[in-house]
């Protein structure tokens, strides 16, 4: 027999409905094992971005691999980066130079991501305003997380790869986006890898690269 699952009643009495709602909602999703929604000021939906779709996904992968490092190249908006930050465990490092590319369109958006770092209270995450190959010639720490999301174009990629991916273990993981969106570029590039590899075809595609074929099959099947 199915156990009934034991919730808490609303605290008698109380004026605060609304709190008294969510407490009430939050044990019991606890008690009947849902994942739990992030509170208002901690969701991401209003932010500008192709990468909705792959939230959950980052924050099951960054609670599975407790990594102390993840380094995002392309922050933009920052939808991307803030979803890495959100479990708070290591480090998120936001690489950006801050001008857009042809392919995103030219635009600053440091100040608008600097501010919402602070209303989602991520104090995990750095930005580094910078290029990608003039961070890389600097960068000594290992990467858990690697995530290539610049500009689209196939030498881009290829050369963010060959800078970046040298930081990454053999239990790391490389994540490329908009493989499906940019067939001949990001697409190309991820087809020719030949490396243990999935790849999400939803919201525009994300790449997941990883040298050790159990831990790919293990992060995909999150
Ligand atoms: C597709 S957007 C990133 C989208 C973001 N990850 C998201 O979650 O929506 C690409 C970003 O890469 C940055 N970018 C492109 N090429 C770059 C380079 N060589 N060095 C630094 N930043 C670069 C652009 O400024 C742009 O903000």
């Amino acid at each position: 027999m199915e156990q009934e699952a034991r919730l808490p009643e609303p605290a008698p009495g109380t004026r605060d409905r609304a709190r008294t709602a969510r407490g009430f909602a939050e044990a019991r999703a606890q008690a009947e094992g849902w994942p739990m929604p992030p509170p208002a000021h901690r969701r991401l939906e209003h932010i500008v971005s192709a990468w909705k779709g792959h939230e959950e996904f980052a924050v099951k992968l960054v609670r599975f691999l407790k990594p102390d490092v993840v380094v995002e190249l392309g922050v933009d908006y920052g939808y991307s980066a803030f979803a890495f930050a959100l479990p708070n465990i290591g480090t998120v490092y936001g690489i950006d130079w801050f001008q857009g590319d042809d392919c995103a369109g030219h635009r600053n958006t440091c100040a608008q991501v600097r501010a919402q770092m602070v209303t989602l209270g991520l104090g995990n995450l750095e930005i580094i305003h910078a290029d990608f190959s003039t961070a890389a010639r600097s960068w000594q720490r290992k990467i858990d997380i690697l995530h290539i999301d610049g500009d689209h174009l196939y030498e881009s990629v290829k050369r963010d790869f060959e800078l970046w991916a040298r930081f990454v273990g053999e239990d790391g993981v490389i994540l490329m986006h908009d493989t499906i969106s940019f067939p001949d570029d990001v697409g190309r590039f991820y087809g020719e890898l030949r490396l243990p590899k999935f790849n999400f075809t939803h919201s525009h595609g994300l790449g997941v690269v990883c040298r050790n074929p159990d831990l790919l099959a293990e992060v995909v099947s999150l």
